[in-house]
Formats: structure tokens, C-alpha cells, sequence
């Protein structure tokens, strides 16, 4: 299936908000082969990860992802980066260009909270740790309709727990690992199992692209 094809089945729907997750895992539902999540992809993936970046207002990722990158295409949606410690180098790639937003809480450091001012858009939610619910909430409110969500699972986790998670897009990667690695939530169990209906499923090899969405 060519891209244009693909992406008419990753349109967003008109109702929005509307945050969508991508990941990829293991056929055992690893998230990364000895700390290398870059070992389960392949070109066809990285081709998905910037469509629906194409399609997205917003990006947002946890900080320990982010320190996976040292830039960020200017032809993507802007990055919105969740972190308590502030530990980011706030000199780097991700921060050239000012569209960066950084989501974080009451008890990061006032001396990088000011550092991080000056070189991001930055939103303070929750106290000791950010809510993450009203960080989306204040997302959307801010004209960020369409979100797209790229992980980790830590971030992950919460984003579903606060019942933001709209839709999943799972890549199943034709590889067991076993290990100890995490599933592509990891968090305390939901309050309920969320039931998700299959709006895709398209091999492209021996990978396959699933596309789950809210009821
Ligand atoms: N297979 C895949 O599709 C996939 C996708 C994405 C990532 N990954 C892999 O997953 C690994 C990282 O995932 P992860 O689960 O360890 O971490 P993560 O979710 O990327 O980031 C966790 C960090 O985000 C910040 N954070 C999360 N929740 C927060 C909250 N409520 N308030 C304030 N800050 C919060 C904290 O940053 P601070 O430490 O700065 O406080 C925390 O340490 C990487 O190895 C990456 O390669 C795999």
C-alpha cells in the first residue's frame, strides 16, 4: 500500500480532541530489544512514524524518550515533552526553533524551571509529579486538537489512565525477544480493561500495522 493509501486510513476523525498513540512491539510484546527500540523497526515504520507526525497539531513524549533525540524536524508538529526533573538539554536541537513545549509540574526546580522559559513553551500542571489529563486538556485548549503521542510506555500508561488514549497505533514487529522488556503501557493496572475495536490491520512484509480506536 502506497503512503497516500495509508494515510487515508490514519485520517483523524471530526471528533477532537483526539489523541492517538504509535508504537511498536515484539510478536512476545516487547518495546525494545536490549534498551534499542530502533532494533525492532525498519524503513516501513519509520515512513508511519512521520505520516501520522504529518497529521498530528502536537507531538508528546515522555523525557526519557525524548533523550533518544538530539533534533527535531522542522516539518513536524511541534514536540511537547513531559518532564519532572527538567533534565533536558535545553541547549540542544529540540529547542532551535521555539515551538517546543515542555509539560511539567509544581516541583521542578524553580533555577531550570526559569531555563526552561526561556527556551520552551512550558506548562505547568499538577504538583508533585504532572497531571497528565490537564496537560491534554490544556493542550487541546491551547489549539492542539490532534495529538499524537510517541511514548514511552511510562507516559503511556497515564495517558490511558486519564482516558486520553483516543487511539492505537500498533506495530507488530516479526521478532521474539523475550528479556525484560516493557509492554507499550507500563503503569498500575486501569480501573477497567478498556476494550478498543480494529479499525486496520495491514501486513507490509512480514510487519504488520494495526490501527485500534476507542468504542
Ligand atoms: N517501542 C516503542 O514504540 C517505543 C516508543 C517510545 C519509547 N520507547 C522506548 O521506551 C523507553 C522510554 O520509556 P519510559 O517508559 O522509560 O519513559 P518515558 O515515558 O519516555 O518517559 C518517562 C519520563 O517522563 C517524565 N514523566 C512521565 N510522567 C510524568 C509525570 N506525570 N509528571 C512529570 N514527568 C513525567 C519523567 O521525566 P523526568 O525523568 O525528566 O522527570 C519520566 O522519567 C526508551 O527506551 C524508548 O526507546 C519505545
Amino acid at each position: 500500500m502506497d503512503i497516500d493509501e495509508l494515510l487515508k486510513r490514519y485520517a483523524y476523525p471530526d471528533r477532537t480532541p483526539w489523541l492517538r498513540a504509535n508504537m511498536i512491539a515484539t510478536l512476545d510484546g516487547g518495546i525494545q530489544y536490549k534498551g534499542d527500540t530502533g532494533a525492532l523497526g525498519y524503513p516501513g515504520d519509520h515512513a508511519l512514524m512521520a505520516a501520522l507526525r504529518g497529521l498530528a497539531d502536537v507531538v508528546v513524549m515522555g523525557a526519557a524518550t525524548v533523550r533518544e533525540y538530539d533534533s527535531w524536524p522542522d516539518d513536524a508538529p511541534p514536540l511537547a515533552i513531559v518532564s519532572r526533573s527538567l533534565d533536558l538539554d535545553l541547549d540542544g536541537g529540540l529547542f532551535d526553533g521555539g515551538r517546543t513545549i515542555v509539560i511539567t509540574c509544581g516541583s521542578a526546580s524553580a533555577d531550570r524551571l526559569e531555563r526552561a522559559r526561556e527556551r520552551a513553551d512550558v506548562l505547568v500542571a499538577g504538583e508533585a509529579s504532572s497531571d497528565i489529563g490537564a496537560a491534554l486538556d490544556e493542550l487541546a485548549r491551547r489549539g492542539h486538537q490532534r495529538l499524537l503521542c510517541e511514548g514511552g510506555p511510562t507516559l503511556l500508561a497515564q495517558v490511558a489512565a486519564a482516558g486520553w488514549l483516543h487511539d492505537l497505533c500498533l506495530t507488530l514487529s516479526p521478532m521474539i525477544i523475550a528479556g525484560g522488556a516493557s509492554r507499550i503501557l507500563n503503569g498500575p493496572d486501569l480501573d477497567v480493561p478498556r476494550r478498543m475495536r480494529l479499525m486496520h490491520a495491514i501486513p507490509d512484509g512480514d510487519y504488520l500495522f494495526t490501527r485500534y480506536t476507542v468504542e
